[in-house]
């Protein structure tokens, strides 16, 4: 078990004594008196601590002319190379936790902890290249002026459970390394993984740049957003916690939000798709860590020419993927780290079947403890909650089409914005389709899954699914702003 005690406020590692919170792991242990899944606690943080790191994080930024935001951009280069050494000291520790807190598989843990670091190296070379084109100097009217990216001030940061390490730097980093300060609270599931790498902020970065909290955001994240010194909000989870934020600040026109929030990606598999692959990138895209990744596919729309062929090949590969422990070779399936959730996802099932549509594969959404076995919905149709509501778990809703137009509605109609997928052959249908998704969302995967990496390209949404734009070299503008320095010839 790992009892955190300690968090990072002003350059300090402080030991807390107050109420704590328990952590137990999705993945329960058989033990001589029953299943037990206790694996830590971390510290229950108040308004005090909340109201001290933004102190620290203010200070960083604004005292003694500010160290920080006025370090050149190759000092802060050097602080996160630093980071990234020791970082990388704690793979296996991070890795294990992953596993244990949010049951991701070994393979997912270990490729969300490696694209973590590249996303961290991959930064410092954009960043390099960004400084050299934002130093540029512009002449006009007389005027001769030097364009500056400069940092914007107290960032709050805060991930969520999927990704508890990667999207949380997905923010962070660029955020830093703009030269910005940051508070930070690691998500409610998956927290104590953030513990082994408290000492490498203290050691990589001036006091005050880095500062944790811990505990129940309600508690703490108020008195942060109502104090009005917050600069900007990236957030990524749900959008219903994203606008409570937002409003708790006292003028929202001065608080830049960046957001990833919910989707609800669509593949439209079209008549002359190969169905395959289409079956291949379809499992994979809707049902990786079970289908709880905001770039998921969470609904699937098939012609009616290729539906029961593609309904049969699909359940069939969905059969058999292997349901176990995250650390088991070639396991898929794994247990699910939120509360509740089993039954949430029972309910979209039996509210599909109440409304006509059937469980596809046999063993489809039976559930022990936190296991729920991946569940293939058809066909569904938009009088059934599986069809709009985005399921972040392992069922996969098919609908059939008769007419493009259908999924196009779908689209457009849609709350979300995030990706879609589109599955054919035919170059000029395709070319046709991406021409009108790509006004409705921010990235169209052909013949492949929707994704959100490499990791270097831009990634956003629109509608309710994100606010800024992310991944490497936009994250670095989306953390900065353009100054001028302007001289005037006399
Ligand atoms: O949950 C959102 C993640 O950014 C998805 O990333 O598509 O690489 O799994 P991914």
């Amino acid at each position: 078990t790992l009892e955190q005690t300690e968090y990072l406020i002003n350059g300090e590692i402080m030991t807390w004594a107050g109420e704590r919170q328990k952590v137990y792991s999705p993945v329960c242990c058989k033990t001589a008196d029953g299943f037990d899944s206790y694996i830590g606690s971390y510290p229950l943080m108040g308004k005090e601590e909340a109201l001290k790191a933004l102190d620290a994080a203010s200070e960083a930024y604004n005292s003694g002319r500010g160290t920080w935001p006025a370090m050149s951009i190759e000092g802060r280069i050097e602080c996160m190379k630093k980071f990234v050494f020791y970082m990388k000291e704690q793979r296996d520790e991070i890795v294990k936790l992953l596993m244990w807190e949010i049951g991701k598989n070994y393979a997912d843990s270990t490729k969300e902890f490696d694209r973590t670091i590249d996303y961290i190296i991959d930064t410092i070379d954009a960043v390099k290249n960004l400084d050299r084109d934002s130093s540029r100097f512009v002449i006009s009217q007389q005027i001769i002026a030097q364009v500056r990216r400069a940092p914007l001030g107290v960032v709050l940061c805060m991930g969520p459970f999927n990704y508890p390490l990667n999207e949380t730097f997905t923010t962070l980093i660029p955020a830093l390394i703009m030269g910005n300060t940051v508070i930070f609270k690691p998500p409610k599931l998956g927290v104590l993984l953030h513990q082994p790498l408290l000492k490498a902020y203290q050691m990589a970065f001036p006091k005050g740049v880095v500062n944790t909290l811990y505990g129940h955001g309600e508690i703490i994240m108020g008195p942060l957003m109502e104090s009005g010194r917050v600069d900007v909000l990236a957030f990524i989870g749900s959008s219903r916690v994203a606008d409570i934020l937002k409003s708790q600040h006292p003028k929202p026109h001065r608080l830049k939000a960046i957001l990833g929030l919910e989707a609800k990606n669509p593949a439209i598999i079209l008549p002359d798709a190969n169905i395959d692959l289409a079956v291949k990138e379809c499992v994979m895209g809707s049902l990786s860590f079970n289908g709880q990744r905001c770039t998921a596919l969470k609904i699937l729309f098939v012609h009616r020419s290729i539906a029961d062929t593609f309904v049969k090949k699909f359940s069939e590969e969905v059969g058999r993927l292997q349901v176990g422990m995250p650390w088991s070779n070639g396991v898929a399936i794994t247990p699910l780290p939120e509360p509740n959730k089993s039954e949430y996802l029972t309910a979209l099932i039996d509210d599909a079947k109440a409304k006509g549509a059937a469980v596809m594969n046999p063993s489809g959404g039976y559930y022990n403890r936190s296991f729920f076995y991946p569940a293939v919905l058809y066909p569904v149709n938009s009088s059934m909650r599986a069809f709009r509501e985005e399921q972040f778990g392992p069922i996969v809703p098919i609908a059939v089409f008769d007419d493009i137009n259908e999924p196009l509605d779908y689209v457009i109609e849609s709350n979300y914005g995030q990706q879609a997928s589109i599955f054919g052959q035919d170059s000029t249908t395709i070319a046709t389709l991406v021409d009108t998704l790509v006004n409705q969302v921010c990235r169209v995967n052909i013949n492949s899954q929707c994704q959100r990496g490499p990791d270097i390209f831009p990634f956003t949404g629109r509608k309710d699914s994100a606010e800024g734009t992310l991944s490497v070299s936009d994250a670095l503008r989306v953390f900065s702003i353009r100054t001028l320095v302007a001289s005037k010839e006399n």
